[in-house]
């Protein structure tokens, strides 16, 4: 199913990345050459996304600055005819009125972060990307998509079982290729109590329903109203399933994450690739 509409919280404080992240929203970080949230809005676009809603905290003009017209820039590219920097430039401008944003005035949880674009999300399922989520390889919205049918849908992968108090985790039932039913999700287990070591990355469709639970408000994990518990809530409801994605997520929300992006993502750039390969074995 085509999905026309994404949400990419970016109101996060970022607190891991600070002090980078004290005037710019982590989501601005590069990859090589590219902001993380750019990564993102291709993905979404990939899938078919028309429009895109940036949930934004107090440090968004950058972001809005990004997805915008540089006329001062495009003309001294244009002066010194730098066809392919204006063409990069050019390429990743959406058409007018594609782009929305909306302020979270407070960082209360992602589920709260995604219940403020509430008033731009008709009754359509509406797909969340986390930029910091960054996956290398067959884009996953796009994979998602084309497997969708109704209700709610998470995007899955395998964490080493200490790991399971950083993610969303999830009960599994019956498997069909890709596609998991999921019969419960828990935010944040500790490895004692989780039911599994399949976690939630950054990638969802959601159903209505979904913003109705959020309406309430109601605090969980870390004092904050989390999307995790308004899926759980849902369950029983509307179908609720799982997806193991292709491609290779990079968790850009940690230092360690970040810098393995930026090595993975140079080592497939051909004008990188040797350069990369021939210095890192000398810095062991
Ligand atoms: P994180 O849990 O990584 O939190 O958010 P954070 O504040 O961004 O980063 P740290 O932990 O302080 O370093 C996961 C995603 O949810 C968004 C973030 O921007 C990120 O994409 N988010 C989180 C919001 O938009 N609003 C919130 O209130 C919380």
């Amino acid at each position: 199913m085509t999905i026309k509409k994404a949400i990419f919280p970016v109101g996060g404080l970022g607190t891991r990345f600070l002090p980078a992240t004290k005037a710019m929203p982590k989501e601005m970080l590069p990859v090589v050459d590219k902001p993380l949230i750019q990564y993102a809005v291709e993905e979404a676009a990939a899938a078919g996304v028309e429009q895109f809603i940036f949930v934004t905290g107090r440090n968004k003009t950058a972001i809005e600055d990004h997805f915008d017209h540089s006329t001062e820039l495009e003309s001294v590219l244009v002066e010194k005819n730098k066809t392919q920097a204006l063409e990069v430039v050019s390429r990743m401008l959406q058409e007018p009125g594609a782009v929305s944003y909306v302020r979270q005035q407070e960082p209360a949880g992602l589920g709260h972060a995604v219940w403020c674009a509430r008033h731009l999300i008709g009754n359509e399922p509406v797909a969340v990307l986390l930029a910091d989520d960054l996956i290398l390889g067959a884009p996953a919205l796009a994979e998602m998509t084309a497997h969708y049918k109704s209700g709610n849908m998470v995007a899955l992968m395998e964490v080493p079982a200490s790991d399971t108090g950083a993610y969303g985790i999830i009960t599994p039932g019956k498997k069909d290729g890709q596609v998991t039913e999921i019969s419960a999700i828990v935010e944040k287990p500790s490895p004692e109590t989780a039911p599994s070591t399949k976690a939630v990355v950054g990638r969802y469709i959601l159903e209505a329903g979904v913003f109705d639970v959020l309406s309430k408000g109601q605090r969980g994990a870390g004092g904050e109203i989390q999307l995790t518990d308004a899926l759980a809530a849902r369950i029983g409801h509307v179908p609720f399933h799982g997806f193991d994605f292709s491609g290779e997520r990079f968790d850009c929300g940690s230092k360690i994450g970040f810098l393995k992006a930026n090595i993975a993502f140079g080592l497939v750039r051909d004008e990188l690739r040797g350069d990369l390969a021939e210095w890192l074995p000398t810095r062991l």
